[in-house]
């Protein structure tokens, strides 16, 4: 049989996931564990780019991983780890910055968001991009599959393993992004990407208050219930799209045509279908939260292999470099 290709991606430690992370990216991962050899990972070294609080860091980082099982990821399918138990993705970073120009990583969009809102970038932002590309290319990845905005740091990482081959010999494979048009880029309850920044998100455990209270916040036009609306005009339709299936959705954008739905009851039924979707998943994180300390054990055995694996190719990168003389 030929062994499977090798799925890598990471999530960072900063906060409760969103909807929109676990339809952008998230969910691809669960549905495509057998498919791959999947590694996928909690990004705590580039969460200290914004995260400067050991607690906050800990318990983000064990909530990363209680989120990635109550989702339906298997340990034993997938090696879950997180990212500083690798540090040779650190040590690879710096060969790989040593290959790298200052100009090409000003073009990087996360920093000249930061500096078109005139933030002091650390140093680490400056370089988020190059310890993605480590992350990526230590692992031998084909694909790598997250939302939209994280598109141009995968092609960072094909650029990257081209210089090094070019320098130094055919040693890293150039992976493919994943994305998933449909969901590449989730709304917000204003209709702006859906993001931790914004506070226009619905957290992916929410509870039913909390589901119910962002629904209801969704911004809609003024329309009266028996007008026709255009649904892809509007944001409680656009969520639609990712929780109602089938003949209700089908009856839905009918009904929005024909101007007979108002958005309240539009937005009712989004709460059905929300609830519908997260409580099975936030009754398994309750219950696997019960049991943290055997959660954990997860990432100490992940952690394991994804290191041994990062070590063997480090071992072969420090040769061609001229760093290993004996
Ligand atoms: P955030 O952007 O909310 O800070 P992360 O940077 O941790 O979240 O992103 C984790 C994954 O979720 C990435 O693959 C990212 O592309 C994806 N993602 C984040 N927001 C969205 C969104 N609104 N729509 C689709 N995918 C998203
Ligand atoms: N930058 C990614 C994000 O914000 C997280 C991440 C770090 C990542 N390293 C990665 C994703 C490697 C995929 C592959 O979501």
């Amino acid at each position: 049989m030929a062994s499977k290709k090798i799925l890598l991606s990471g999530v960072k430690p900063t906060g409760r996931p969103h909807v929109g992370n676990y339809f952008g990216a998230m969910k691809q991962f669960v549905e495509l564990q057998n498919e791959f050899e999947s590694y996928i990972f909690i990004a705590d070294l580039h969460a200290l780019t914004t995260v400067q609080n050991k607690e906050e860091l800990e318990e983000n980082t064990a909530g990363v991983l209680l989120d990635y099982m109550a989702i339906g990821l298997d340990p034993k399918n997938v090696t879950i780890y997180k990212q500083s138990d690798v540090p040779q993705v650190a040590e690879l970073a710096w060969i790989f910055n040593c290959l790298t120009t200052v100009p090409y990583l000003e073009r990087a969009h996360a920093y000249k968001d930061a500096i078109a809102n005139k933030k002091e970038p650390n140093v680490g932002l400056f370089d988020y991009p190059i310890l993605m590309a480590a992350d990526i290319l230590i692992q031998d990845t084909d694909v790598v599959p997250v939302g939209q905005d994280q598109k141009q740091h995968v092609e960072i990482a094909r650029d990257t393993a081209q210089k090094f081959n070019n320098a130094f010999g055919e040693t890293f494979k150039l992976p493919d992004v994943l994305i998933l048009d449909q969901v590449a880029t989730v709304p917000g309850t204003d209709g702006r990407k859906m993001s931790k920044s914004y506070g226009n998100t619905i957290p992916l455990f929410a509870t039913d208050e909390e589901i119910e209270k962002a629904v209801m916040s969704i911004v809609t036009d003024s329309k009266l219930p028996d007008e026709p609306k255009d649904p892809e005009k509007d944001n409680v339709f656009a969520l639609h799209k990712l929780f109602t299936e089938g003949p209700e959705f089908a009856e839905l954008r009918d009904r929005y045509e024909a101007g007979k739905i108002g958005y309240k009851e539009s937005k009712e039924i989004l709460i059905k279908n929300i609830k519908k979707v997260i409580t099975p998943m936030r009754e398994r994180r309750q219950a696997l939260e019960e049991d943290k300390q055997a959660v954990l054990e997860v990432l100490k055995s992940g952690g394991k292999t994804a290191r041994e694996r990062a070590e063997k190719k480090m071992e072969e990168v420090r040769k061609l470099v001229g760093l290993k003389l004996y």
